[in-house]
């Protein structure tokens, strides 16, 4: 995701033009969409007890080079591996370490490959081992929270319809909606316009229209919602420790709704994976 550029000090990106993408762009977010999926998808066995996030990202990278794409994440900005691996009560970006993953651990593991010159960006939650109920009901509900912002889109919404109904759902269920990082526009750029704030108000906002592509991808917080940047300057953790989830997909507006190019081709879009 990128920063809002709230309150974190970083260069916030501008809402500038938001580009409408026609059916070669549909084609190129379909395949690079799926690519990132299947990677999701083949990293579900190896996630358990023992298996440390630097193996993790080395079969992302691997992965995406056997397939003809280049992982995006790779030297972007400065970054230095093949995908963000968050742990616990780190919210997003976390960095893949030499350290082994633990029962009861909830893993965030956001890929994103460019292939044939597009971007797939997609993240799912991964449990490690047995994992408490209290993470288990988080992540449900921050998947469930991503579906209905998902589901509002079509022509005519508004992103701030988006953000409305994440933030409605997350609070309903007395989590905390982060407000430091967002979702993108994307397609042949990383991280485009618009901001997609997963808070707001019903009608605010740029009005969807279709071939416009970005992601979805909230965060939430058993805690509160504030975040801080670790000394490697990418790690974002929750200030108050709490439990944070993530899913992310990239998606397109079409004439009836949207699209969802990232969807698992295996169903594996939520846990539990067994
Ligand atoms: N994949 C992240 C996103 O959803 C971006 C990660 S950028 C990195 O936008 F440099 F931290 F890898
Ligand atoms: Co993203
Ligand atoms: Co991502």
């Amino acid at each position: 995701m990128t920063d809002t550029g709230l309150d974190l000090g970083i260069v916030p990106m501008r809402d500038g033009h938001i580009k409408r993408h026609g059916p070669e762009g549909f084609e190129g977010m379909r395949k690079a969409g799926q690519l990132s999926a299947r990677a999701l998808d083949m990293l579900t066995e190896h996630v358990r007890p023992g298996v440390t996030t630097q193996q993790i990202d080395d079969l992302v990278r691997m992965f995406y080079l056997d397939h003809g794409a280049v992982p995006a994440t790779l030297f972007y900005r400065g970054y230095t591996r093949s995908s963000c691996t968050s742990i616990n009560h780190v919210i997003c970006h976390g960095i893949p370490n030499t350290k082994p993953l633990r029962e009861g651990d909830i893993i965030n593991i956001d890929v994103t490959c460019v292939y044939e010159g597009w971007h797939g960006d997609t993240s799912r939650m991964f449990n490690v081992g047995k994992i408490k109920r209290k993470a288990e009901r988080l992540v449900n509900a921050t998947y469930e929270a991503m579906m209905r912002g998902i589901a509002i889109v079509k022509p005519g919404n508004t992103f701030g319809d988006i953000g409305h109904v994440i933030q409605k759902y997350a609070e309903s269920q007395r989590y905390s909606v982060v407000r430091d990082f967002c979702g993108h526009g994307l397609g042949r750029l990383f991280h485009d316009a618009p901001n997609v704030l997963h808070f707001g108000d019903r009608g605010t906002g740029a009005v969807l229209e279709p071939g416009m592509f970005f992601t979805i991808e909230p965060m939430l917080n058993i805690g509160k919602p504030d975040a801080r940047i670790l000394d490697d300057g990418w790690t974002a953790v929750t200030r108050d420790k709490s439990l944070s989830a993530q899913f992310e997909h990239s998606v397109g507006v079409i004439e009836d709704g949207v699209e969802i190019f990232t969807k698992s081709p295996a169903g594996l879009d939520r846990p539990p994976y067994t």
